[in-house]
């Protein structure tokens, strides 16, 4: 029997429509992405992402955020997701702030998607931010969490254009085309482990 490597085995956390876990879920299935999905977490009950996920036979669970402490939230994300025995952390629209305990437990072992050219637009409503500065490119970063928001080392970027007919929803449309590709080249490429973090850079060796 062929054992998989513990690091190849990743938790997806999420709180809403689920469109990024969809996509890492199908390359997973097709056999494009090595990886087994052995959690699915969202912080909301009624989040779409959460009932595709069960849809799909996989591990599913709801551990809800709502009126806990951080570090109280935090310490119950690290059981389930040591529990399920995870090696790499994907963030897929997750709406909450980490406290120390979740980066500490998983070192370089967490990444997030964020819909804009980091350290550009940070938080919250990056498109909205963009199309007020009025920028002709963004696009969308993947990196790996630290203890800052949305500033830990950069693992992929791609570019979209910014038109000038855009609103807020057609920018996030294409930008959430070129983010279901990213994420699943970013979760390959960490998976792979042929990398390392140099300063702020993650570097392939
Ligand atoms: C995506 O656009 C993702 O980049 C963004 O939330 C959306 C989730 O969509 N994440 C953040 O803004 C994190 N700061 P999805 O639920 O369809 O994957």
């Amino acid at each position: 029997m062929k054992i998989r490597p513990r690091n190849r085995r990743i938790g997806i956390l999420l709180s809403g429509r689920g469109s990024n876990f969809e996509a890492i879920a199908a390359n997973v299935a097709s056999g494009k992405l090595r990886a087994e999905i052995a959690v699915v977490i969202s912080n909301v009950e009624s989040a779409p992402g959460l009932a595709r996920a069960k849809e799909r036979g996989l591990n599913a669970v709801c551990i809800p955020s709502k009126a806990k402490a951080r570090e109280a939230f935090d310490a119950e994300l690290v059981t389930a997701l040591s529990a399920s025995d995870v090696g790499l952390v994907v963030l897929a629209g997750f709406m909450r702030i980490f406290s120390p305990v979740m980066v500490r437990a998983f070192p370089n072992a967490i990444l997030n998607i964020h819909p804009s050219l980091l350290p550009s637009f940070p938080g919250l409503h990056p498109q909205r931010q963009a199309l007020t500065h009025g920028v002709k490119v963004s696009g969308v970063t993947v990196h790996l969490v630290t203890d800052d928001l949305d500033a830990g080392p950069i693992v992929v970027q791609r570019t979209v254009p910014v038109l000038d007919d855009d609103t807020e929803e057609s920018l996030a449309a294409r930008i959430l085309a070129e983010e279901h590709r990213a994420y699943v080249e970013a979760v390959g490429s960490v998976l792979d482990g042929r990398w390392k973090v140099a300063g702020r850079r993650f570097v392939r060796l």
